[in-house]
């Protein structure tokens, strides 16, 4: 469920106009709902309940300031994969002793500040990131908090590019090896070896996809136990998919985080363990929307262009992945509304800037504003300045009020950032 709602026939995010959004701040524009974020994490914590769990907030789905406060200040911590994302979530007031970092490569200054930082956890990769990291924490005189990620190899996930837990990926390290370097990082001077990590993919929808995987930890722990290791934290990772459709939305049966949740409790709650969960899209995708006006019509002889002013560069996901999003126009179309087949693209000079392809939508003309729904995972957070296009900026809403939480990123700023040497 989400905030975005027709109301006197204007899209509106919780009490606030989209149109009046747009009129004030320009397009194309991220918008937030509060609400939303606040409910889908509320409802996704609640759900484990009575288990010693820690959610972690993947803030790779989206990593803004603002949306890392309000999460902060409902008592989310951060998983972060980068000292990037590590400074951006103690800037937002989230504590370290509630923060995670994942990530397949990370380098030793990384390791170095996330260890003076202090962080709760950092979940590790491969053999050499174990020596590295006790290493940089050894010549502090500390003992890193770490867990293990190990890959299930069960890949799993909305799309081949998404999926983390096949043998295929280059994610973690195998069972087998898991074991064995276990055993390594148990007598390493600067590791506080606590337990396991895995994450299988994202944008899974099926409970039964997380069962095999699940079923390869616990038996793992039990394993690791039996030979005399301890064994006191899991971290399951993320994943959980949301409906992207709003056909998908009305039929998709009893409540996945529920059903998850229960599956959670039944494999991991009777070995007493602490758990940890790092949701991104589940907390914020159908929260956000990109607001973006339709700048011209191209009438081909077989195809309609709806050419809009958000191109591939504010929102990737379907260029990079052939992912769906829902497309509403802010003025509600009345139920006998003329309907068409448009192509919904963009002003980038690449075909894949495509947002929807042979789509059935009310009939929209220039100078309409449309919302590209479901953009709140993965959205800004992708974002890029290909073919020289400011980022663009991002709005959250709260009741009645909103405020820029990211202004248009200006054409100075963009061009600042080059240098041009002397010797040219
Ligand atoms: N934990 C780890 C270690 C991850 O790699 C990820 C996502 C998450 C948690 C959060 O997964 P979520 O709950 O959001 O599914 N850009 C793609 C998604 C990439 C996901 C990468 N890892 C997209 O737009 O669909």
């Amino acid at each position: 469920m989400h905030h975005f709602t027709y109301k006197g026939g204007v899209l509106h995010a919780e009490g606030v106009d989209l149109e009046a959004i747009a009129k004030e701040v320009g397009t194309p524009v991220y918008v937030y709902s509060a609400a939303t974020i606040e409910r889908h994490y509320r409802a996704f914590a609640s759900a484990f309940a009575g288990l010693d769990a820690h959610v972690f907030y993947a803030m790779k789905a989206n990593s803004n300031l603002a949306v890392l406060r309000l999460l902060g200040n409902l008592g989310a911590g951060a998983d972060t994969v980068s000292e990037g994302e590590v400074r951006r979530a103690l800037a937002a007031g989230i504590p370290a002793s509630r923060i995670v970092l994942s990530g397949v490569g990370k380098v030793d200054s990384e390791l170095a500040y996330a260890v003076d930082a202090g962080i709760y956890q950092v979940n590790v990769e491969t053999e050499g990131e174990l020596h590295a990291l006790s290493r940089v924490a050894s010549a502090r005189g500390k003992r890193q908090p770490i867990v293990f990620r190990i890959n299930p190899d069960v890949g799993a996930g909305g799309h081949a590019k998404i999926t983390t837990g096949s043998s295929e990926n280059k994610f973690g390290v195998s069972i087998e090896e898991a074991e064995r370097l276990y055993a390594v990082a148990a007598n390493l001077p600067g590791i506080a070896l606590e337990g396991l990590a895995m994450h299988i993919g994202s944008q899974i929808r099926s409970i039964h996809e997380f069962g095999p995987a699940f079923g390869r930890l616990r038996a793992l722990t039990v394993r690791l136990r039996e030979s005399g290791h301890r064994v006191s934290r899991l971290d399951l990772g993320g994943g959980l998919g949301i409906p992207y459709e709003m056909s998908e939305a009305v039929s998709h049966g009893p409540d996945l985080i529920e059903t998850y949740a229960a599956l959670v409790r039944n494999t991991f709650g009777p070995l007493e363990v602490e758990i940890g969960l790092e949701p991104g899209r589940i907390i914020v995708g159908n929260a956000g929307v990109l607001l973006t006006r339709i700048v011209h019509e191209n009438n081909r002889p077989r195809k309609t262009f709806l050419v809009v002013d958000a191109g591939m560069n504010d929102l990737v996901r379907p260029a990079m992945y052939e992912a769906f999003h829902d497309i509403w126009p802010t003025r509600e179309p009345g139920p006998d509304a003329e309907r068409r087949t448009f192509d919904v693209v963009g002003p980038i000079c690449e075909s894949s800037d495509t947002f929807a392809e042979a789509r059935d939508l009310p009939v929209m003309k220039t100078g309409d504003l449309m919302a590209f729904m479901t953009a709140g995972a993965y959205g800004a957070a992708m974002s890029s300045n290909y073919n020289t296009r400011p980022l663009v900026p991002e709005v959250l809403v709260s009741g009645s009020s909103y405020a820029v939480v990211r202004p248009r990123q200006s054409f100075e700023e963009l061009l600042a950032q080059d240098r041009i040497p002397g010797w040219l």
